[in-house]
């Protein structure tokens, strides 16, 4: 893990209280792969005290395809994120990561889906370029892993849809839902996921409720499913305890810290109550 005070490259508005922020970052980009994330704090001052963590959305590389840093896209919630639109390019915000471990990849399969809810969507589209061999992260060489991703993407309205250009360039099989029907399905991510053709794999994220329902569709359709879990965080590094989730264990159950153990879990493993 790495620490940067990373200036900020550019800033800018995605979607509806949903901004894109480009870090300069060097060392963080160079080992950072699909999955893992950053925990990020503002520049000038101690409130709000502690980092929040933010899925990689992507690398930026220069010219010779070296990267020089991260990309992260953020919806505006609370404290931090409320505040972060009034940062401006060449102003620094401490960084730190990669953390967590990276989306598994499995061989021998053709057709995986993505199934994002809300700002869930973030950790996909570095990931979906990874799988389809049109980027490399973490310093591995470029290779492509199946032929075909299908995205599943529901918000609450249209004007949150963000990225769908980004996921669509690069040849993504993008199904949109809105809950209240003001673009494409009307209704839940995982009600659109029922009427799609079956992938072998699905991966998730998202808000809670709406990952409960998708493990539970994966156990009862039968399909490998991970999904990757972005509950509030205080640490980062596995030493607060305030990021657990409830995982299977000989004779019950146990805890397990999402920040080192994650973010990424095996639906299959879960405890869902
Ligand atoms: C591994 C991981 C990756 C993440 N990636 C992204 C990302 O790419 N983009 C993004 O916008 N967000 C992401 N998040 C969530 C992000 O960290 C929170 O949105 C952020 O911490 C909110 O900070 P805040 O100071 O604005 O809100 P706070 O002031 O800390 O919280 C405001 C309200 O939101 C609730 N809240 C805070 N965090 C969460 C959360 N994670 N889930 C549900 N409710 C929460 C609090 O309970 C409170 O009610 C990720 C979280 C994790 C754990
Ligand atoms: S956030 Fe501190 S242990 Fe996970």
């Amino acid at each position: 893990m790495f620490q940067e005070n990373a200036k900020v490259v550019d800033h800018y508005t995605i979607a509806s209280k949903t901004h894109l922020i480009k870090l300069h970052c060097p060392k963080i980009a160079a080992i950072i792969r699909p999955g893992q994330f950053v925990m990020i704090k503002l520049p000038g001052g101690n409130d709000p005290l502690l980092g929040r963590p933010f899925a990689l959305y992507d690398t930026t590389l220069d010219d010779q395809g070296k990267p020089t840093g991260i990309e992260i896209v953020y919806l505006e919630l609370g404290k931090m994120t409320s505040l972060l639109p009034a940062v401006v390019p060449g102003q620094s915000i401490e960084t730190w990561g990669p953390l967590g471990k990276p989306f598994p990849i499995f061989p021998n399969k053709d057709h995986v889906a993505f199934i994002a809810g809300g700002i869930g969507q973030t950790p996909f589209l570095a990931f979906g370029k990874q799988l389809l061999g049109i980027k490399a992260y973490g310093g591995d060489s470029i290779k492509k892993s199946l032929n075909k991703v299908t995205m599943i993407y529901g918000v609450r309205s249209a004007p949150f849809l963000a990225g769908v250009d980004h996921f669509k360039s690069i040849g993504l099989d993008l199904f949109c839902a809105t809950d209240d029907g003001s673009q494409g399905f009307h209704g839940r991510v995982t009600e659109l996921l029922k009427t799609l053709p079956k992938a072998e794999h699905w991966y998730g994220c998202g808000p809670e409720p709406m990952l409960h329902a998708l493990c539970k569709l994966a156990l009862e359709d039968n399909t490998p499913c991970h999904v990757s879990l972005e509950s509030p965080m205080a640490c980062g590094l596995g030493i607060c305890f305030s990021c657990v989730v409830k995982v299977k264990a000989e004779g019950g159950w146990d805890y397990k810290r999402i920040c080192v153990d994650g973010p990424v879990f095996n639906a299959d493993t879960l405890v869902l109550e």
